[in-house]
């Protein structure tokens, strides 16, 4: 989850999430090479006072900065596209589960076990114990097995709303009669938090996500017992 004045991406929980970072620093350094060049011919061109003869024809350099952008784009369109594709791939999830967002809480469905469902409110600040993540602990958790890929189908009940988990590389839309479909991977266990990122009315803020992530038989022992 994200701590105090943490202003870079949360420690990956997924495989997904992974290569969203990879590819975020990559661009960023190319990034950094366009400023660094830029604002090195900018500052350049403030302290010296040459005026260039040629100044309306110049062929050859015309050419060079129409071409080294292209390739620039290059490198970074090809791994984006890649990555576009892989975030959409589903290989043979093992589970389902259905994420329904409403004004303003969001209920789940476990499909796969006789149709599993259940409400997931925050727990207001006034009522909750040193115990709980402020604003962002729920009465009903997400429980999910690691190391399985995990379908969520994603629709809405009233407005538009998103199911975003950050440290899993999940954001979808959840939108009213239509139903979106995304997957996940998580590799260890743990507590893993989001928040409904599509504004969505007074409450917004107030509708978090919270996956807990269990062994394959530690998941099984609750849906068992689940009433
Ligand atoms: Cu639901 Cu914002």
């Amino acid at each position: 989850m994200a701590t105090w004045s943490n202003f870079n991406l949360q420690n990956s929980a997924s495989p997904l999430m992974e290569q969203i970072i990879f590819f975020h620093d990559h661009t960023l350094i190319i990034l950094i090479m366009i400023t660094i060049l830029v604002g090195y011919l900018m500052i350049n061109l403030f302290f010296n006072n040459y005026i260039n003869r040629f100044l309306l024809e110049g062929q050859m350099i015309e050419l060079i900065w129409t071409i080294i952008p292209t390739i620039t784009l290059i490198f970074i369109a090809l791994p984006s596209l890649r990555l576009l594709y892989l975030l959409d791939e589903l290989n043979n999830p093992l589970i389902t589960l259905k994420s329904i967002g409403h004004q303003w809480y969001w209920s789940y469905e476990y499909s796969d076990f006789n149709n599993v469902e259940f409400d997931s409110y925050m727990i207001q600040y006034n009522k909750s114990t040193p115990n709980n993540f402020r604003l962002l602990d729920v009465d009903n958790r997400i429980i999910l097995p690691m190391n399985n890929q995990i379908r969520i189908m994603v629709t809405a009940a009233d407005v538009i709303h998103s199911w975003t988990v950050p440290s899993l590389g999940v954001k979808i839309d959840a939108n009213p009669g239509r139903l979106n479909q995304t997957n996940l991977f998580i590799n260890r266990p743990g507590i893993f938090f989001g928040q409904c990122s599509e504004i969505c009315g007074a409450n917004h803020s107030f509708m978090p996500i919270m996956i807990e992530s269990v062994s394959i038989k530690n998941f099984i022992n609750w849906i068992n017992n689940y009433s």
